[in-house]
C-alpha cells in the first residue's frame, strides 16, 4: 500500500470480495470506482455469507470507511436496502460515504435496460437489467442526475423533468409503454429516499486524498472486469464503465503516481455470464463440474456462468492494460479432484499460433485454444494453511501461471472463508 487497486483480470466474478475484505483490514479506506448494483460480492466470514452489490467490500471492517467514488452508479433503493440488511445482520454501515457525483440509476434505466435487450433479440448482450448501460448513456448525454442534485429539491425536480421528458419518449414512442411522471418519481425518492442517503454524502475527493496526504492505506475496489471494459472488453458484450486501472483513476479522481500496488484477480479457471466469445469454453464433463463444484452461478441474477480453462493469453493482455504488479488466484480448490489441469498458452487462428490477444474481435470468435496440461493434485486444498504444504503439482501450476502471465502470484484462494489463503 498505501495505494492499491483490486481488480478483475478476467469476465468477473473472480472473487474480488474475499481479497479486499481481507487487504481493507490493512486499509484505512476502500473506494469503488465504477459499475453499480450489477456486481455481486460474495464475502465468507466465519461460516456468514454476505453477497454485496454496491456497499464497498470493506464495510465487514469496522475500522475502514467505505466510499462509493464518482464513477458509479447509483441505485438510491438499493444501497439503502443493501445497507439495512448490513445493519440488520449488525454490521456498522455508519462510515459508508457516496460521492456527491456519482450519478444515479432510477426505475427509468432499468425499465430501459430490459427493452433494449429484449429490442436486440438474438443480438442481446446478457446484461443484469440494473439499468447500468441507460445510467451511463444519460451521464455521457449530459442528462444523467447526480448524488448531490437530491440535496435541492428545485434542481433535483428540474433535472429529473429534462431526464425523464427524453426517457420518455423513448418508452412511448419507441417501445409503446407508459410514460412515467417525474413529479411522482421525485416525491418518492426524496420521501424514501433522501433522509437515508444526504448523511453519506460526501467530497470524496477530499476523502480519498486527505487519506492519502495522511500516508494512510486506501484500497480501489473494481467491480466487473477488464474484458468487460468498455473500452478493452470484447465490445459490445461488455459492460457501460472502465474496470481496469485507468477507471479507478477517473473513477476515483485519483492520479496514476498515487498507486504502488495494482492486484489483478483471476481465477484458477474462467467463468463468464452473458453473451460473447470466450475462447476457452467448455460445453463437457469438465465444465459442469467446474460450475458444480465452484457454485458457478450470478450472485444476483442466478444465471449459470459459462466455464473454461484459465488464459494466460488474456492474462497477459490484462497485465499490459492495468500495468499489473502481481496476481491473486482465486478458488484453485475448485480443481482439487482433476486428473489433469489445463492453461491456455497462444490460440490457432486460421491456421497459425497467435500469443498476443488479436485486436480484431473476429480472430478471438474464431480462436483455438492452445494448452498447457498439467497432472492435477487430487488433494484437499481447503485444509492448507501454509504454502509449504502445497502439493508439488498445485505449485506447478501456479508456476506455470505466473510464467505464462508474466506476473507473480503473491496469493492464493483455497476456499471461500476469508481465512482460506495462503501468501504465496
Ligand atoms: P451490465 O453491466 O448489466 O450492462 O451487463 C453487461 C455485461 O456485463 C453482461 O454480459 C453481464 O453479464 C456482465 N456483467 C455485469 N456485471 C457483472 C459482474 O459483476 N460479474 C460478471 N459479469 C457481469
Amino acid at each position: 500500500m498505501p495505494a492499491t487497486i483490486v481488480l478483475g483480470t478476467q469476465w468477473g466474478d473472480e472473487g474480488k470480495g474475499k481479497f479486499t475484505d481481507l487487504l481493507a483490514a490493512d486499509a484505512s479506506m476502500v473506494v469503488r470506482f465504477q459499475g453499480g448494483h450489477n456486481a455481486g460480492h460474495t464475502l465468507v466470514v466465519d461460516g456468514e455469507s454476505f453477497a454485496l452489490q454496491l456497499v464497498p467490500s470493506g464495510v465487514l471492517n469496522p475500522e475502514t470507511i467505505p466510499v462509493i467514488g464518482n464513477g458509479v452508479v447509483v441505485d438510491p433503493f438499493v444501497l439503502l436496502a443493501e445497507m439495512k440488511m448490513l445493519s440488520d445482520r449488525g454490521v456498522d454501515v455508519s462510515k459508508v460515504r457516496v460521492s456527491g457525483n456519482a450519478h444515479l440509476i432510477l426505475p427509468y434505466h432499468q425499465q430501459l435496460d430490459a427493452l433494449h435487450e429484449r429490442h436486440l433479440g438474438d443480438a442481446k448482450l446478457g446484461t443484469t437489467k440494473r439499468g447500468i448501460g441507460p445510467a451511463y448513456a444519460d451521464k455521457s448525454m449530459r442528462l444523467g442526475i447526480r448524488v448531490q442534485d437530491m440535496l435541492d429539491e428545485k434542481i433535483f425536480r428540474e433535472k429529473l423533468h429534462t431526464s425523464l421528458s427524453h426517457a420518455n419518449k423513448i418508452l412511448t414512442k419507441v417501445f409503446n409503454r407508459l410514460p412515467m411522471d417525474p413529479d411522482d418519481l421525485a416525491d418518492k425518492v426524496l420521501a424514501e429516499c433522501l433522509p437515508g442517503i444526504k448523511p453519506l454524502i460526501a467530497d470524496s475527493i477530499d476523502l480519498v486524498h486527505s487519506a492519502l496526504e495522511a500516508d494512510q492505506n486506501v484500497l480501489f475496489e473494481g467491480a466487473q472486469a477488464t474484458f468487460l471494459d468498455i473500452d478493452h472488453g470484447t465490445y459490445p458484450f461488455v459492460t457501460s464503465s472502465n474496470p481496469t486501472a485507468g477507471g479507478a483513476c477517473t473513477g476515483a479522481g485519483i492520479g496514476p503516481k498515487h498507486i504502488d500496488r495494482i492486484i489483478g484477480i483471476a481465477k484458477a479457471y474462467v467463468t463468464r455470464v452473458g453473451a460473447g466469445p470466450f475462447p476457452t469454453e467448455l460445453f463437457d464433463e469438465d465444465g459442469d463440474k467446474m460450475v458444480d463444484i465452484g457454485r458457478e452461478y450470478g450472485t444476483n441474477t442466478g444465471r449459470r456462468r459459462r466455464p473454461g480453462w484459465v488464459d494466460a493469453v488474456m492474462l497477459r493482455h490484462a497485465a499490459r492494460l492495468n500495468s499489473l504488479t502481481e496476481l491473486a488466484i482465486t478458488k484453485l480448490d475448485v480443481l482439487d479432484t482433476f486428473d489433469t489441469v489445463k492453461i491456455c498458452t497462444g490460440y490457432m487462428i486460421d491456421g497459425e499460433k497467435v500469443s498476443v490477444l488479436p485486436y480484431h474481435q473476429s480472430e478471438i470468435h474464431k480462436a483455438e485454444p492452445i494448452y498447457l496440461e498439467l497432472p492435477g493434485w487430487k488433494t484437499d486444498l481447503t485444509e492448507v494453511k501454509d504454502v509449504a504444504d502445497l502439493p508439488v503439482n498445485a505449485k506447478n501450476f501456479l508456476d506455470a501461471l505466473a510464467e505464462q502471465a508474466r506476473v507473480p502470484i503473491s496469493l492464493v484462494s483455497t476456499g471461500p472463508g476469508r481465512k482460506q489463503f495462503l501468501h504465496y
